[in-house]
Parts: structure tokens; C-alpha cells; sequence
């Protein structure tokens, strides 16, 4: 049989993704793949209902629809402090997934090396390796997840050609600060690289943190790709809509990456978008609110059942301890993994193992979300009190 490419040999499937499928097995409450179960906001859906019969069904312009794509230049240059050209400087994808992809694509060579805060979001070392490149890893330590700057200046003077920021981040819920980003940006600069900011939390960021840009940083526009999406600000995880924001350059270079393996984020889904982005400021609000409290709640029941676990500053993520469950001797020779699958069968309740998320494979730890009604929480937190008897 003929070889299949040595590439896809470098990553395996996403383990969020399979988690998702393990605790649909099982029927277990899934708190694994990171996305709501309840409605997207009524104006999108008549909308989408609208779109069903009066169009768009065919392709649109390949990086965005027009309206959309003003839309969101609006939004996101008032967030930026800066006014950005819907016809130059936007490129609409397939959801964030695919602008990183094409972020990558545009910017890096074959053998370059990318930098990736260590814990991170599965999918930027299979997007590394997808361009060729070569992730390097800089940690962020515990228990407040600091950046570990001597590390990451040791990647800059390395040669790193990006340097991929996830903000608020995915897994460890760290929203960095003002002077945390100044001080990346100047490495930035200083080096010559760019940085790719992963922003798709963006308006999940609890008080008393706000959400930092680092393309809003002064000097930074010229160096910085602005990832981000719909999915998870307007509960449309499924739609698929995402986009870069950056300057001229690298954005063309994006839209042809994009126009050759996308041609384009589904036409009706766009039109069916707008009403989200023309939101007012009570939506974002509103949208922070619900979390807060979904966030409060889930804390409360992780402690109540005795489990260590992170405290998001953003995001809806949290990472908790299994390593004394791993010390049972009921569970010896379980991985992390092992342990998630155990967990979803028995105890009902679906986690991602934490080696999805570090460079190393011995973790101790689990990711769970809360981005799920007030009932299913508080049913998974009953569930996950059974831990305390094993
Ligand atoms: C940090 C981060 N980036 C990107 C994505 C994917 O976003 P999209 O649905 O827009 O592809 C996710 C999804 O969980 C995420 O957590």
C-alpha cells in the first residue's frame, strides 16, 4: 500500500474531540469539548431561520461577506482602538480553528520554530507541524500559571519566527496582563517575530481582570495576527465562524491559504451572524454575566467535592488534581486518559486528561468546563462527589 505523509505522523487525532465521543458512549455529562449546551441569542436563530429561505446559499466573497465582514470591523476596531479596513486587513474562516491554521501558513516557513505557552490549546502543536514548523514550548508555572520569562526570552533569542498567545487562555483560564503583553511585544519587536494572539475567550474574562489586546499595544499592529471567533461568544460553536485580524500583508497572504482550502465560511451562517455582531455592549454583559455565575457555581461544587482545581481568570475552563486518584492502587498503570475514560463510564461525568495540554504525557491533571446549564452542573458536581468514596 502506498505511504500515507510523514506529517500527519507528527500529531495524533484531538483527544478533546475523541473525549466527546467517549462520553456520548457512556452517556455521561460532557464537560470535555468546550461548548454550550443551551441556545445561541433569539436574533440569530430567526435570523438563521430567514437565511433558510431568502439566502445567501451560494459561495460568498472567499474572505467574508461584505456586511459581515464591516460588521466586524466595527466591533473589533472599537475594541482595538483602531479603525480597521474590512477590505485589507480581515480575513473570515471555518472558526478560529482554521484562522490559526492560515495565521501559520501566512507567516511561517518550513523549519522555523513557533512558540506555544506551555499549558496550551491542543491544536496549535498539530498547526505548527501542519507548517512545517517546529513548536517550542515555554512554560507557564503554577499555581498562577506566571509566564516563565527567562524561557521565553531564551525562545526569542533562539530564533522563534511567532509566538502563539491564547488570551484568555485555554486550558489554564490565565488572562494576561497589560504589562504581561507589553513585555512579550517588546520581545516581539526587539527579535523581529510576530505573535499570534488566540482571543476566542475574549469576552469571558471575569472581574476584577479585563480582557488586554496585544494588537492595541503601541507598535504592535505591524506584528501582531488577531485570531478569534463567534463560536463561543454567541454560543454557535457548530457555525463555524472565525477570522484574523492583522496587517495587509500577512492578511493576503492568509486569504490565499484560506481561499485554497476553504474557499469560505458558510454563506447563510454570515448573514444569519450580523445581528450578533451589531450586539450592543448589554449583550457582552450579559453574555460575562451568565458565566460568572455558571463559574461561581462550578467552583463551589469542585470544592464541595474535595477536588484541587484551578481558578479561571478568563474562559470557561478548569484544571483539577487527579493525582491522588492516580496514587489508588485500584488505578495502577491508569494514564490520565485511562483515568477520563474510567471517569465517563462510572462516575458520569466526561473530563479531557491534562497530557492533551502539556508537552509531556505524565499529567496529573484533568480540564472540565462549565459551560453548561445550571442543572447539568449541578448534576455533574453530585456525580463527581462519588470521588471522594474511591
Ligand atoms: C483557545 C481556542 N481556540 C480556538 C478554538 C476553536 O474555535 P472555533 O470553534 O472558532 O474553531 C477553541 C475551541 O475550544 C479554543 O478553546
Amino acid at each position: 500500500m502506498p505511504q500515507i505523509s510523514q506529517r500527519t505522523s507528527l500529531f495524533t487525532e484531538s483527544v478533546i474531540r475523541r473525549m466527546t465521543r467517549v462520553s456520548d458512549r457512556f452517556g455521561a455529562i460532557n464537560l470535555s469539548q468546550g461548548f454550550p449546551d443551551f441556545d445561541p441569542p433569539a436574533a440569530l436563530m430567526d435570523a438563521l431561520a430567514k437565511a433558510a429561505y431568502t439566502g445567501p446559499h451560494q459561495y460568498e466573497i472567499t474572505y467574508g461577506a461584505a456586511a459581515f465582514r464591516e460588521a466586524l470591523a466595527k466591533k473589533q476596531g472599537s475594541a482595538i482602538g483602531r479603525e480597521i479596513d474590512p477590505e485589507t486587513e480581515i480575513v473570515v474562516t471555518c472558526g478560529a480553528t482554521e484562522a490559526m491554521v492560515c495565521a501559520m501558513l501566512a507567516v511561517i516557513n518550513p523549519g522555523d520554530r513557533v512558540g506555544i505557552f506551555s499549558p496550551f490549546y491542543e491544536n496549535y502543536g498539530a498547526d505548527a507541524m501542519i507548517a512545517g514548523a517546529r513548536p517550542v514550548f515555554v512554560p507557564l508555572i503554577e499555581p498562577d500559571w506566571a509566564v516563565d520569562w527567562p524561557a521565553l526570552e531564551a525562545a526569542f533569542h533562539d530564533g522563534i519566527k511567532a509566538m502563539v498567545v491564547c488570551n484568555p487562555s485555554n486550558p489554564c483560564g490565565k488572562a494576561f496582563t497589560r504589562d504581561e503583553l507589553l513585555r512579550i511585544g517588546q520581545l516581539a519587536l526587539s527579535h523581529g517575530a510576530w505573535v499570534i494572539t488566540d482571543e476566542v475567550y475574549e469576552h469571558i474574562v471575569f472581574a476584577p481582570r479585563r480582557h488586554e489586546r496585544l494588537s492595541s499595544l503601541p507598535g504592535m499592529w505591524d506584528h501582531c495576527l488577531t485570531v478569534s471567533s463567534l463560536s463561543k461568544t454567541y454560543s454557535i460553536t457548530g457555525w463555524r465562524l472565525g477570522y484574523m485580524i492583522g496587517p495587509e500583508t500577512a492578511v493576503e497572504a492568509a486569504r490565499k491559504v484560506h481561499d485554497f482550502l476553504t474557499v469560505g465560511a458558510p454563506a447563510p451562517l454570515q448573514a444569519a451572524a450580523l445581528p450578533g455582531l451589531m450586539a450592543g455592549p448589554e449583550y457582552y454583559q450579559g453574555l460575562l454575566d451568565l458565566y460568572s455565575g455558571k463559574k461561581e457555581l462550578f467552583m463551589e461544587g469542585l470544592d464541595a467535592a474535595g477536588l484541587k482545581h484551578s481558578v479561571p481568570e478568563g474562559s470557561y475552563y478548569v484544571l483539577a488534581d487527579i493525582g491522588d486518584f492516580l496514587d489508588l492502587p485500584r488505578f495502577s498503570g491508569y494514564s490520565d486518559l485511562d483515568f477520563c475514560a474510567w471517569m465517563a463510564e462510572h462516575i458520569g461525568v466526561a473530563a479531557v486528561p491534562g497530557s492533551s495540554f502539556f508537552q509531556h504525557s505524565d499529567s496529573r491533571l484533568m480540564r472540565l468546563h462549565f459551560a453548561r446549564s445550571e442543572s447539568s452542573l449541578k448534576e455533574a458536581v453530585r456525580r463527581l462527589r462519588r470521588l471522594g468514596s474511591l
